[in-house]
């Protein structure tokens, strides 16, 4: 078992989040849970094998009595909608502060039921139990909860630590490989901000994480070390914690302006090599950085080229970006393994990268 605390003193109900990973039957205790609660919900994505939170149900039982409700996994939970069909389950079944909520799914279920509890008599603690990659390294980790709202993704939202979160990898079992990659894209982007040993060591198992894309425990406690790190840092997102989006400012704009929106991994995938190409371009990374970076990304299946968009969709889109100062959009570019800037690039700079012709590889991006 791996376990690291974040601490939250001074912005949350608990003085710290457990993070550990392991098998629940082995990492959910009496510490890890806290003091007995008055009442307990566990509310499951329909995602989600049932049969895999027996272990949990067991030890939840013990202590008080379980009562579990389903919620319809993915995007779409993220809705007012969806926000007031969690706070009615907390009506029905009588949470109070001495509640506690237990959330067993992907970063969705996890992000509507969150920003539920934050505000349920004005906040009562929940358990995080990520069942997707993408929420065990990222969107479980750091206490940001959101639902969209007139069309613009995460526009609500609070900042409500978990009381502890319990990554059990054998939860992503049933998870597509599509899913899977997603989630590496956010590991991968971990290992590049903050752990050089953890991006070597990825490398050179690439082939083995290419043939299921199954990540080990360690790896997942890794990319999570790196996230507390930054977050402890910031944890209202007001300065260092921006170079947790690198990758996004691309991103964010061939989500914006893909139909279907690109899967939010993949458009990470594609931002950061291309933040890396900029970085290049800059002289702020070697030249090879965004080779190696797209090299390691396409082993677990992201495509990392955006040539199929239309630039000048793209660069409408950076140009009206609120970022967007005199000409200037702000950048999280990879110098190395490990150190990033984060720094003002003028248009005319960006618009000759996105020009470059496309990297290629072994993952070609779908049209
Ligand atoms: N709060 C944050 O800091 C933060 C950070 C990053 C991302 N996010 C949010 O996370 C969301 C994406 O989360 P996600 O990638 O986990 O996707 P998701 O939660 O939308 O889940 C994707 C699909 O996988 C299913 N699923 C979940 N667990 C499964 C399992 N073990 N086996 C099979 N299917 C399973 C879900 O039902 C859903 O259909 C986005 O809304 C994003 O905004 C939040």
């Amino acid at each position: 078992m791996t376990e690291i605390f974040q601490d939250g003193r001074g912005w949350s109900p608990h003085p710290q989040c457990r993070i550990r990973t392991g098998p629940i039957a082995e990492v959910v205790d009496e510490e890890l849970l806290g003091p007995t609660p008055t009442s307990q919900l566990l509310l499951r994505d329909s995602g989600i094998d049932p049969e895999k939170l027996d272990p949990l149900r067991k030890i939840l039982s013990e202590r008080a009595p379980l009562i579990e409700r389903v919620v319809a996994g993915g995007e779409a939970c993220k809705s007012p909608e969806g926000w007031q069909q969690i706070l009615q389950i907390f009506a029905e079944v009588a949470i109070d502060r001495g509640g506690l909520v237990v959330v067993a799914g992907g970063g969705s279920v996890g992000d509507v039921c969150a920003f539920a509890a934050s505000v349920w008599h004005r906040g009562v603690p929940w358990i995080a139990i990520p069942t997707t990659l993408l929420a065990m390294v990222d969107a479980h980790i750091g206490g940001k909860t959101a639902i969209h709202f007139g069309g613009i993704k995460n526009r609500i939202g609070t900042f409500h630590l978990p009381r502890a979160v319990v990554s059990d990898i054998s939860m992503l079992e049933s998870l597509s490989l599509q899913e899977r990659s997603m989630g590496w894209a956010e590991l991968i982007k971990a290992a590049w901000i903050g752990d050089r040993p953890l991006l070597e060591s990825l490398e050179q198992s690439s082939e083995s994480i290419a043939a299921d894309r199954m990540p080990r425990a360690q790896q997942i406690a890794q990319a999570v070390a790196v996230k507390v790190a930054i977050v402890e840092q910031d944890p209202f997102d007001q300065g260092s914690r921006e170079r947790l989006n690198f990758g996004h400012t691309l991103g964010h704009a061939l989500e914006m302006l893909s139909s279907p929106p690109m899967p939010h991994g993949e458009a990470v995938a594609r931002g950061m090599v291309f933040a890396a190409r900029l970085a290049e371009q800059l002289g702020e990374a070697v030249d090879g950085t965004a080779v190696r970076m797209a090299r390691l990304l396409q082993r677990v299946g992201l495509a990392t080229d955006c040539d199929e968009l239309h630039l000048e969709s793209i660069l409408e889109l950076l140009q009206g970006d609120k970022k967007a100062r005199a000409g200037q959009t702000r950048w999280v570019l990879p110098r190395r393994p490990g150190e990033m800037v984060v720094r003002p690039v003028a248009l005319d700079v960006v618009e000759r990268v996105l020009r470059l012709p496309p990297l290629g590889g072994i993952v070609k991006p779908q049209s």
